[in-house]
């Protein structure tokens, strides 16, 4: 079983098959932001992934779209609506 490891939380959750990480962490509480409930429109979901950007899916054409249009820029940043770990992954959800 594969966890996502939330850092700046200091909490770890284990993955449920294909959902997305922000499905997950609603799943079991941890607070994270979402204006469009998981539709890749609002860009509020961005995370910062730490280690295991390996483990996801490629971002879609469209979650780059978003991404090109938010606050927060960075190689690392996704949106945890839009990815799927197949392996343990370390994110952060409020950035430093
Ligand atoms: S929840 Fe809106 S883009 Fe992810």
């Amino acid at each position: 079983m594969a966890m996502i490891y939330v850092l700046d939380k200091d909490i770890e959750v284990p993955t449920h098959g294909a959902d997305p990480i922000l499905f997950v962490l609603w799943d079991n509480r941890v607070t994270i932001t979402s204006i469009c409930g998981g539709n890749c429109s609002c860009g509020a979901c961005n995370i910062e992934v730490l280690e295991g950007m390996e483990n996801l899916n490629p971002p879609s054409d469209e979650e780059k779209r978003v991404l090109s249009r938010i606050k927060r820029q960075g190689p690392n940043v996704r949106l945890a609506c839009q990815c799927v770990p197949n392996g343990d992954v370390a994110i952060r959800i409020v950035p430093e």
